[in-house]
């Protein structure tokens, strides 16, 4: 069973790319490396023992996708993860988005709709729910007008392949995260920090390793217990693993519809002042932060109802908060070391 898994070198791909190897999948990595280093595969191969194949390939070239499924048309699965993901420059630079995130997705799309079966798993995003109305959130919650031409992608995304779906032999399952964090135990793989972190935790671990002077915690006036934005931090080898769980899911052509959705989180949520009392309980330090204005555009309140995911799904996290922001900690000291 060969499996494609495009941005396989980024922070959730690698680390699926070892739970698939773990599994026995043979797998190809496409990446074009706009954020992520040819150095990742030597991470996954000390972890598993097995280099993948990797092709460089930017997603964009069409006849470069169409080449690369000619040359593996052997490719019985795909994760799609390649897309760029940053909110707040979505904001700034739009089409760089609807280019990346859309072309791509339609390229590929049009290679697997000509295979007679072909399986497909979709990194999504809880981004879609927007601020939800009820808490926790399912997947029956209202899908909102997305706050960021990023979450729009996703949006997008999501409609494109259910329409494709339904006239070809395209079976997907579209996989909503919360919100990812931490690295493998081995610390071989993580999270790759190029530029200033956007998102909390890895600002958490570099404030912590002396790389940053202070966190700013974006607002403790939300309604909440403490006053700060809560979020459902999920481990990414949790996370990982539902890749696999739902991949075979499809193969096995368990699924109940030709596209099925599902939220994936710890079911837990946590505020940021909770994730750095965790932070300073693994790691022994105290962490600098201070106190500023919201950020604009955050929900107040973002956490997962799991009981799809673990009823229908068969899947569960493992892993909690304190195991998850050890492992961010553990990885961070090994790329500063
Ligand atoms: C979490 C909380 C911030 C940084 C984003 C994307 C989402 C997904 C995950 C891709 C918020 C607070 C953060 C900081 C802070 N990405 N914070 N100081 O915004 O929930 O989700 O990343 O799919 O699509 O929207 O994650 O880690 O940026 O923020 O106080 O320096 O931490 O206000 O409450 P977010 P985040």
């Amino acid at each position: 069973m060969k499996i494609l898994v495009t941005g396989g070198l980024g922070f959730i791909g690698s680390h699926t790319v070892v739970e698939l190897q773990n599994e026995g999948f043979e797998v190809v990595v496409i990446d074009n490396l706009s954020n992520s280093s040819e150095d990742v595969l030597k991470g996954i191969e000390a972890i598993t023992g097995k280099k993948p194949l990797f092709e460089k390939l930017d997603l964009r070239d069409k006849a470069a996708v169409q080449d690369f499924f000619k040359k593996h048309a052997d490719v019985n699965g795909v994760i799609h993860f390649a897309a760029s993901k940053a909110v707040g420059e979505s904001v700034g630079n739009p089409l760089l988005y609807y280019e990346n995130n859309i072309s791509a997705l339609v390229y590929i799309l049009q290679e697997l709709e000509k295979k007679e079966n072909a399986n497909f798993i979709f990194s999504s995003s809880c981004t879609v729910y927007g601020q939800a109305k009820t808490m926790p959130i399912n997947e029956g919650s209202e899908v909102q007008p997305a706050m960021s031409p990023y979450g729009n992608t996703k949006q997008i995304g999501e409609e494109i392949i259910t329409d494709v779906a339904k006239v070809s032999g395209i079976n997907a399952i579209l996989l909503r995260y919360f919100n990812p964090i931490g690295a493998h135990p081995s610390a071989e793989i993580g999270e790759l920090p190029l530029g200033i972190p956007q998102n909390l935790v890895p600002f958490i671990t570099q404030t912590g390793i002396g790389l940053r002077k202070e966190l700013l915690v974006y607002g403790n006036d939300y309604p909440t217990p403490d006053g700060t934005c809560i979020r459902d931090y999920i481990h990414v080898v949790d996370l990982a693993k539902a890749h696999v769980v739902a991949l075979q899911r499809l193969l096995n052509k368990k699924n109940q519809d030709k596209v099925e959705t599902f939220n994936l989180g710890t079911g837990v949520g946590s505020s940021v002042l909770e994730v750095i009392n965790a932070f300073e309980k693994v790691s022994g330090k105290k962490l600098a932060y201070r106190i500023v204005d919201r950020r604009e555009g955050d929900v107040t309140l973002a956490y997962a109802d799991t009981t799809k995911a673990n009823d229908v799904l068969g899947w569960k996290t493992q892993s909690t908060l304190e195991q998850a922001m050890e492992s961010a900690w553990k990885w961070e000291q090994k790329i500063r070391s």
